[in-house]
């Protein structure tokens, strides 16, 4: 138990310097024989992100309390799958949890647009309690039927638009290349701004901007420090306009392969991990953009009038996805 709690510490430290096989071979080492080996693959790295905290959690607690039965190996940073092979590898029973981007399962779900709608949550709170209520609780199983299972929402943050030249209006934004995530609503608000959206993976990101391939992107304080995005960016502006939450899951063939008293108890260990880190991530992202100002990096606060200027340029796009994804969904996530 100690070497395999051990290991997945030392996974997440070294995330950044290991190559794709040297993470497997450290992987492999620390749990016991017997032991159901389970991966958590995710994207994100650092120390105090989040997503990195509550995948880290979350093993620390199986590998204790399931000692001798489970044992969890944490990859960050796309060490073991990116964005674009991750989904395929939870079919394929190559890796047994995730927590993608709600905006990643496009090709699954129509459905997951209602989070990406802009300015559709005032908060994250707002956020918090639309998945708490029987709208956010249905959708956890919205891609039933493929196989995926949602064990919680974790939230990550407000997200902010970042670009080589300062964002204040959104006329600011004409005719720049923004890189999006895998989203039609998202690509749908960038068009809206007058803006042009580039689909990337989030291991692609600090890249495409050091080199210009984008101009900008968007993405919470917690992403935009670990990243080290606003090291390539002129500044952040504190737009607030959408929502970046994930899907804590794994799979039906992986959860009924397990026994029943086994399966309970990880959803419980689920269920505690998901409200802990959600308790936490408000004080996360604020650390981070403190990190952020620390480091040099600025921040662009908008007046009232200019933001509500970014309102009105990008609600718009609600009504596009109305039929898709539903009036009545967006009505109780508009009004949580
Ligand atoms: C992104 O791709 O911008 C984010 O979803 C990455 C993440 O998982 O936070």
């Amino acid at each position: 138990m100690k070497k395999s709690f051990f290991r997945m510490s030392i996974l997440a430290l070294t995330a950044f310097s290991l190559t794709f096989t040297a993470g497997m071979a450290l992987a492999s080492e620390g749990c016991d024989p017997g032991e159901i080996v389970a991966k958590f693959s995710h994207v994100t790295g650092g120390t105090t992100h989040p997503k990195v905290v509550a995948a880290n959690n979350f093993a620390a607690r199986v590998n204790k309390e399931l000692d001798g039965v489970m044992c969890v190996e944490v990859y960050p940073n796309s060490t073991l799958y990116g964005d674009s092979k991750e989904l395929e590898a939870l079919l394929t029973g190559n890796v047994q949890f995730l927590a993608p981007s709600l905006s990643k399962f496009g090709s699954y779900t129509p459905k997951y647009g209602v989070f990406d709608l802009p300015f559709v949550f005032e908060d994250m709170d707002a956020a918090i309690r639309f998945t708490n209520g029987s709208a956010g609780k249905d959708l956890l199983n919205a891609m039933s039927d493929v196989g995926f299972v949602g064990m919680g929402y974790w939230m990550s943050g407000m997200k902010y638009f970042s670009a080589n030249k300062p964002l204040i209006v959104p006329s600011d934004a004409n005719g720049l290349k923004f890189r999006v995530q895998t989203s039609d609503v998202a690509k749908a608000m960038i068009a809206a701004m007058g803006a042009s959206p580039q689909p990337m993976a989030f291991a692609e990101v600090y890249g495409a901007l050091q080199t210009g391939v984008v101009d900008g992107q968007e993405n919470t304080w917690s992403n935009i420090y670990t990243k080290k995005f606003f090291e390539v960016q002129d500044s952040t502006t504190q737009t607030s306009h959408q929502l970046l939450a994930y899907l804590f899951m794994t799979s039906t063939d992986f959860l009924d392969s397990l026994k029943p008293e086994v399966r309970d108890q990880l959803m419980k260990i689920a269920d505690e991990v998901t409200q802990q880190a959600n308790n936490e991530v408000k004080a996360k992202e604020a650390k981070n953009r403190q990190n952020i100002l620390d480091a040099g990096g600025k921040i662009n606060v908008l007046t009232p009038e200019q933001r509500k200027q970014w309102v009105d340029a990008m609600k718009p796009v609600w009504k596009q996805f109305e039929d898709e994804i539903g009036a009545d969904l967006i009505q109780a996530a508009a009004g949580a």
